[in-house]
């Protein structure tokens, strides 16, 4: 097998390029100027880029034929991440000050121009993806498409933001917290698996398993996070540390400790696992989802 460390690095080199073209300001008027700088800013400044890479290893699970046709998609699901980002980061969300070790957007541009940058990636994305469709995968263009609007939006990772700040300091039980959880980070990764799934031609039903799979790699992810937000280092996380305990967010440490919360962690990927396992063959996305289990950022 080819080096993990090695291969991971190039994928999110080129997932660096792809945004990088996505990005460059094809607009010479100083208004679009500013909001690109912010844009490039936020998106430019590193992330694991898990999800642009889970839309392209879905892809070849299901022995897409031309990765190219997935980057509109590994683009846009970043963009729409990082919009998130941008905007849970605000003083009236989390107001937390660094984001992939730099500041965060707001402390940079203000907070007009980070709600605007927010929008701007947002749109930008849906933009990437419709400029990518042509008369030869019309059909699967917007069968990913629709995936991902949905899994974005309200019922999705919007609705799942609305119901972290309307738990801020109230009791929770697992219940509640992974119904949380499920749509404001579960959500998105299942989107980017089932767009790479759906543009390779996987069936309805390999679909409903890799977003199965989805569900539990993201819920997984955010117990870890919640998880390093306790024990971890801002150098490390490139974000600040007790972000959780500022705010009133209750999450699994408070409600299972954190050897509890690191168990569930390897159970749902274990669970995750095994799913992909049975879809097909895919060594390195079967190694990437083993190193989120213990990772360290
Ligand atoms: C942070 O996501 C938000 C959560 C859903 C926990 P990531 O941990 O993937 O952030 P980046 O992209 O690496 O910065
Ligand atoms: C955020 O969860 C999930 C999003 C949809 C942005 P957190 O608020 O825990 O993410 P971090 O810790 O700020 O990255
Ligand atoms: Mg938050
Ligand atoms: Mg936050
Ligand atoms: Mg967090």
């Amino acid at each position: 097998m080819h080096d993990f460390n090695e291969e991971f690095y190039n994928k999110v080199a080129l997932v660096d390029d792809i945004l990088e073209e996505c990005l460059s300001d094809k607009d010479n008027s100083q208004l679009q100027k500013e909001i690109y700088e912010s844009m490039s800013y936020s998106v430019m400044a590193g992330g694991k880029r898990l999800r642009p890479i889970l839309v392209l290893e879905a892809y070849n699970l299901f022995e897409g034929k031309d990765e190219k046709e997935v980057y509109p998609y590994m683009a846009a699901i970043e963009m729409i991440h990082t919009y998130s980002l941008i905007h849970d980061d605000l003083p009236a969300m989390d107001n937390d000050d660094y984001r992939r070790g730099r500041l965060t957007n707001h402390k940079v541009y203000g907070e007009d121009m980070a709600i605007l940058t927010g929008d701007g990636l947002l749109n930008l994305a849906y933009e990437t993806m419709i400029k990518s469709v042509d008369e030869k995968n019309v059909s699967k263009s917007i069968k990913a498409m629709n995936i991902i609007s949905n899994k974005a939006g309200v019922s999705g990772m919007i609705g799942g933001q609305v119901g972290d700040i309307k738990n801020v300091n109230k009791d929770m039980d697992i219940e509640t917290l992974d119904k949380i959880n499920e749509l404001k980070t579960s959500c998105l990764i299942e989107g980017s698996l089932m767009m790479g799934a759906t543009m390779a031609g996987a069936s309805d039903k390999e679909l409903e398993s890799i977003c199965m799979a989805g569900s539990l790699i993201g819920k997984a992810f955010q117990i870890q996070d919640d998880v390093l937000d306790v024990i971890s280092d801002s150098k490390t996380l490139g974000k600040p540390v007790l972000s959780d305990e500022k705010n009133q967010k209750k999450t699994y440490v408070d409600l299972l400790g954190i050897d509890g919360a690191k168990e569930q962690v390897r159970n749902l990927s274990d669970k995750a696992l095994k799913i992909i396992k049975e879809l097909g063959n895919n060594e390195f996305l079967v190694t990437l989802i083993e190193r989120l289990v213990n990772r360290d950022h």
